[in-house]
């Protein structure tokens, strides 16, 4: 269990949630990423913009996520990043990075986030390890979802993947004491309309929790913004002992 617990200098202890509510300047205490996969998103040449569902390989799945993951009602986050795994071919594996801190030229408009996907698939896909930036706070980079989870883990991010069928994210009521993250930062990985495959449930399980947001299956972006909610309101999150993170666990 994580305890959210802010030391300010009039030496009061406060919990994140009372510390988000004492300044309405706050949001997003905690940094968020989000992992979607897409199984059947095209990655390279043209994607069709009026058939995104179709021949997109449901990339409609995706742009809503990011739609989700970055746009407020006015304004974009700063403290969320979304990352896709277009797995679907024609070509390799492709990941592309939007960078909430950064993002310029994007809007909370779903066509126009399909045509930004569009310039990019029209780059070669740069190879796995080499991060290329097309425009401001829009990367793209060769890789799947084991590529992400191991830059990630590099960076220290505390990783998550949502499942409806495992213990909930989620802790009711107060909690204990435990270590200040006001600084954390978390990265939850999704799938599509699909289920996660085997191979790529092993990749997960063997190095980060499972958890739950109900038990219902709810949409992808749905689940990016329930993730929003309890991190913008500093509700402590129970990621058991394999949550902290940080490097490799053997
Ligand atoms: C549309 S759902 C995928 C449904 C798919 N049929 C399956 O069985 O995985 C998209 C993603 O949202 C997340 N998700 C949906 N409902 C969730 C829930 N109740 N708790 C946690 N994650 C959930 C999961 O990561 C899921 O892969």
């Amino acid at each position: 269990m994580i305890r959210l617990e802010v030391n300010l200098n009039t030496g009061q202890s406060l919990s994140r949630r009372e510390f988000i509510a004492a300044d309405p300047d706050l949001l997003g205490m905690g940094e968020r990423r989000f992992a979607i996969i897409g199984h059947r998103a095209v990655n390279d040449g043209t994607l069709p913009l009026n058939d995104l569902a179709g021949a997109g390989g449901r990339m409609d799945v995706l742009v809503r996520a990011i739609n989700t993951a970055l746009f407020l009602s006015h304004g974009i986050r700063d403290d969320s990043d979304i990352t896709l795994h277009l797995m679907g071919g024609p070509g390799p594996p492709r990941r592309i990075w939007f960078e909430g801190s950064r993002l310029e030229g994007v809007h909370a408009d779903e066509r126009a986030i399909a045509g930004q996907i569009a310039k990019v698939l029209r780059e070669p896909t740069p190879p796995v390890g080499r991060l290329e930036e097309v425009w401001t706070g829009l990367w793209h980079s060769g890789g799947d979802i084991s590529t992400t989870i191991a830059e990630w883990r590099r960076e220290g991010v505390t990783l998550v993947r949502l499942d409806a069928d495992a213990p909930p994210l989620w802790v009711d009521g107060d909690s204990s004491p435990g270590s200040d993250d006001m600084g954390a930062r978390f990265g939850f990985f999704l799938s599509d309309d699909r289920s996660f495959t085997t191979e790529e449930i092993d990749a997960m399980d063997a190095v980060m929790p499972v958890r739950s947001l109900g038990e219902r299956w709810i949409q992808g972006h749905s689940a990016i913004a329930v993730v929003h909610h309890l991190l913008d309101n500093g509700l402590p999150l129970d990621l058991g002992e394999r949550g902290s993170s940080g490097e490799p666990a053997r």
